[in-house]
């Protein structure tokens, strides 16, 4: 049984609280920080929560606790990671892990000198379906990943300090394509490289100094794309969707608007229908349990479970180093219109793998391009001569 220091009680705190203190877990969170005494006290109140301080030395060092989260806005997570390495408590921290690569890395550093364990709160590598698909995908059910395609999309963030560059450390590409990007790295393979970047972004409705709008391609060496989609711009809830395609298969995820539960009222039955939706009546698409839907439950049980084990969990700091330098890249890309470098100053993976295509055999002399039923029923096989290169074509 773990005790936590919930650090920050805005809507990522209270999710993560009300995923810790639901079902019938036993872990609880037992002091909450918050800059404002009076939210630090109703959210107390809230969740049955039997401290709370204004002080965040406090949180980290009260003696009850062994476990600290860090669910303050981005410009405050290395503050507050260092002081919970200093203390020695586990670290959990939200994404993104800094405003940039060099914060990220200064956190990651920090808890590894310090010795304690240390996770990344990257939730949606963790939704019930998520799993389900990395788990086919590592059986082989897709073959080689070439292609994930990730998105989030909605209407943009519920608080201030996300829309200035200088406490968020971006737009949505900070914001929304960390969770895009480490999505694709689940799906092709942390241990692959991501070599550079190719990003469009730009601000097309809110008047801010940050891309509201960005789409971006992540090169990876083994030859996979990564493709994340984010916008703060899109209208009618929260679009988060990923395609997985391999040389053997395709997945397609929706994890929001088509859950499989839709609902028409005339007059709606209260204000919250589920996060970023925009209206309450009309066609809604209500989610049963947004806990699990969003990967909160399922990651907290990794994260907990590795402490007590000794062991890491899925997520650890070093993926949200890598998310950071990757988001780098994009930045610097919508700067010079052009490919860049992902700049990893600390890799850990795969050295120099190579992007083999594969090569399936036909005969001595033939490797099979494409086999394909045709609408009359035959078989039509297209084969490349291994020697003279010669594609030609014979029916199966
Ligand atoms: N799916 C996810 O994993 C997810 C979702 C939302 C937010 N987040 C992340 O969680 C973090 C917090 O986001 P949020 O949505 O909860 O934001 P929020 O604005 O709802 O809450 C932030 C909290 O920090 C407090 N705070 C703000 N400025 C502060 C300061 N200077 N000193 C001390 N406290 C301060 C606020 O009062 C509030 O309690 C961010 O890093 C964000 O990217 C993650």
């Amino acid at each position: 049984m773990h005790r936590i220091a919930m650090l920050g009680t805005g809507l990522i705190g209270r999710f993560y609280t009300m995923t810790l203190h639901g079902q019938r877990r036993s872990d609880r969170v037992s002091i909450a920080y918050s800059r404002s005494p009076e939210k630090a006290k109703q959210f107390a109140a809230d969740w049955d929560i039997p401290r709370h301080t204004t002080n965040l030395k406090e949180a980290v060092s009260d003696a009850d606790v062994d476990v600290v989260i860090v669910a303050l806005p981005n410009h405050l997570h290395e503050e507050a990671v260092l002081a919970a390495a200093a203390a020695g408590k586990a670290v959990l921290v939200t994404k993104p892990l800094g405003r940039n690569a060099d914060e990220a890395l200064r956190i990651l550093r920090a808890c590894e000198q310090a010795g304690v364990f240390h996770g990344y709160l990257e939730d949606l590598c963790y939704t019930p379906k998520t799993l389900k698909a990395l788990e086919a995908v590592a059986q082989g059910a897709l073959g080689k990943v070439l292609w994930v395609r990730s998105r989030e999309a909605h209407s943009g963030p519920h608080s201030d300090w996300f829309w200035n560059p200088e406490l968020s450390g971006g737009g949505a590409i900070v914001d929304l394509g960390c969770h895009c990007i480490e999505i694709a790295r689940s799906f092709i393979g942390k241990d692959v490289r991501p070599v550079e970047v190719m990003c469009w972004g730009d601000t097309q409705v809110h008047p801010i100094q940050a891309e509201d709008h960005a789409i971006g391609l992540v090169r990876y060496e083994s030859g996979a794309i990564g493709q994340f989609e984010v916008s703060w711009n899109f209208r009618g809830g929260m679009d988060l969707r990923d395609e997985i395609s391999g040389t053997e298969g395709t997945l397609w995820l929706n994890h929001w608007l088509r859950t499989g539960l839709e609902m028409f009222t005339a007059v709606g039955q209260s204000g919250y229908v589920s996060e970023k939706t925009e209206s309450n009546t009309g066609w809604l698409f209500p989610v049963a349990d947004e806990c699990a839907a969003l990967g909160y439950a399922d990651m907290f049980t990794d994260m907990l479970d590795a402490i007590d084990d000794g062991r890491s969990p899925r997520e650890t700091l070093y993926d949200g180093y890598v998310v950071n330098a990757i988001v780098d890249a994009a930045y610097a890309s919508i700067k010079a219109k052009a490919w860049q470098p992902v700049m990893l100053k600390d890799w850990r993976g795969v050295q120099g793998e190579t992007n083999t295509a594969l090569l399936r055999e036909y005969d001595a002399n033939h490797l099979l391009v494409k086999e394909e039923r045709m609408p009359d029923g035959r078989l039509k096989r297209i084969l490349r001569h291994k020697k003279t290169g010669v594609i030609s074509q014979v029916p199966g």
